[in-house]
């Protein structure tokens, strides 16, 4: 048993999840102290007793906001095109809890072959004894058969696995609109949430074969054969996927304004879409590509980064209430070494390196930076789009992404001053690069506090690995009334 106090500023954060659902008054930030008691918030009080606590940790003149939801990352997948993925659950979660994320959702892929539960069996070993943060997953569903959907994703959902992906692209993953149709009915059925990857394949691969033709292959062409076109259309044909069914989705990683403003046509017809876009998208671009040699690769992710002037498009959708999440996507490799991008490439040509970008650590210091300190998105907006509606839209709420008194307390401490050049010797996921090296931030996590325990401090890990808990998730806030 044990209680601690932290004395500050915190931000309750009971917000709206989006704007077709119940709209809730942004809460007002107040000074308090968070009373805490076997890692539970038990009291927010003008002034606590603080001599009875076994700690007190001081927040003077910090920001104490909710723990960063990550609801996109891989960590610990088999394989994505040739290289391998740099991070498992203990580097992977001890990156994002430095960065002030206190719980990860990673996504779990089927092995052709294995059940989804032996998969999920796979991860849950990948994960136990290493994460210092806690967990769920999101299943990878592909070749959806009756088996499948009729027993073994209701039964899944009942132990708590409650979002799951599918891949309109991706030879191995990718399902025929028809297969998408079968998987929405049984998410209809039984209340599963479903996450898209939005991208026409056809035109993917005819674009790629041009290219390939006349030998045009570098970085660069990813952002032609995996341009808007492919996106938006198969945006707009994943909305209509959910509408035949009436059934929600959620688009991830949207990159371009293209595709967003298919979300919001969607949207204002009060359809059931939710969205996420990411990092890459507003803060790197198709210039990116240009660096020479192997660097311009270090920026291909699927789909990629977009022309300069698109990122403005994507922040008002995020100002907008589109967009419902801001995620990472970490999907972080090596450059060098063996399994490394560039070994498992062999040749500088876009489709051999394999997609994908780090990021769980960064996401949450950049959009504070970008979002907040230059306001372009309050700070209650900031909290919303990087936890609570996560929280919601993943079944964790309000367990998870908000301060409120029977909540986890998952707490980070934020100093808003403080002025951070990013280099990746100051990460710590196993990768070997950044995006984002040298670009500045203002304002950092300086503790992170999962479940009542201080697992980053002052530039120090201290959570222990293995401390992190698996989550038995929730249905989804979005299909409560669609479900059955
Ligand atoms: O390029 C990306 N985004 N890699 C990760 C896989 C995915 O589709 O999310
Ligand atoms: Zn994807
Ligand atoms: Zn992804």
């Amino acid at each position: 048993m044990s209680e601690q106090t932290v004395r500050s500023r915190p931000w309750l954060t009971t917000i709206f999840s989006s704007r077709t659902e119940l709209w809730q008054p942004p809460p007002i930030p107040f000074e308090a102290d968070i009373a805490i008691k076997d890692g539970k918030i038990i009291a927010l009080l003008e002034d606590a007793p603080v001599s009875s606590a076994d700690e007190v940790i001081d927040a003077t003149n910090r920001l104490v906001l909710p723990g960063g939801i990550e609801g996109h990352c891989h960590i610990a997948e088999p394989f994505f095109g040739g290289a391998k993925l740099a991070d498992d659950f203990r580097s992977g979660s001890i990156a994002a809890a430095c960065g002030g994320t206190t719980t990860i959702i990673p996504f779990a892929q089927q092995i052709p072959g294995m059940t989804l539960r032996q998969a999920l069996d796979d991860y849950h070993a990948k994960a136990t004894g290493e994460a210092v943060i806690d967990y769920g997953f999101h299943m990878i569903l592909s070749n959806p058969d009756k088996q499948m959907l009729g027993q073994e994703l209701p039964a899944l959902i009942a132990d708590g696995y409650t979002s799951f992906k599918v891949y309109m692209t991706y030879d191995g993953l990718r399902m025929e609109d028809n297969q998408i149709l079968d998987v929405l009915a049984a998410a209809r059925a039984h209340g599963a949430f479903i996450m898209v990857h939005c991208e026409n394949d056809h035109c993917i691969s005819w674009l790629a074969e041009q290219l390939e033709r006349k030998g045009d292959v570098g970085p660069e062409k990813m952002g032609v054969a995996h341009g808007p076109v492919a996106e938006r259309e198969a945006t707009h044909r994943a909305i209509s996927l959910s509408e035949v069914v009436d059934t929600p989705i959620f688009i991830v990683h949207v990159s371009s304004h293209q595709a967003m403003e298919q979300i919001a046509w969607a949207r204002n017809r009060g359809l059931p879409i939710h969205a996420e876009t990411c990092p890459q998208y507003l803060f790197l671009s198709t210039d990116d590509f240009s660096r020479p040699g192997w660097e311009g690769t270090k920026y291909i992710c699927s789909p990629p980064p977009r022309d300069p002037g698109n990122a403005d498009h994507l922040w008002r959708g995020i100002q907008n209430g589109i967009f419902q999440l801001v995620s990472s996507d970490h999907c972080p490799y090596r450059m060098e070494g063996p399994g490394g991008r560039i070994e498992s490439a062999g040749e500088l040509h876009f489709h051999k390196i394999s997609p994908g970008l780090p990021g769980i650590e960064t996401r949450l210091p950049l959009m504070f930076s970008e979002g907040v300190m230059k306001g372009r998105i309050s700070l209650q907006e900031f909290v919303a789009v990087t936890a609570t509606n996560a929280a919601k839209l993943y079944g964790l709420h309000p367990r998870k992404g908000t301060i409120a008194v029977g909540s986890d307390a998952d707490l980070v401490l934020w100093d808003t001053e403080r002025e951070v050049d990013i280099t990746h010797d100051m990460l710590h996921d196993n990768g070997d690069y950044t995006p984002y090296e040298g670009r500045h931030c203002t304002g950092w996590p300086v503790l992170t506090m999962s479940r009542g325990t201080v697992v980053w401090r002052d530039g120090e890990v201290l959570g222990q690995p293995g401390r992190g808990e698996f989550l038995h998730r929730e249905l989804s806030s979005a299909v409560k009334s669609y479900a059955g």
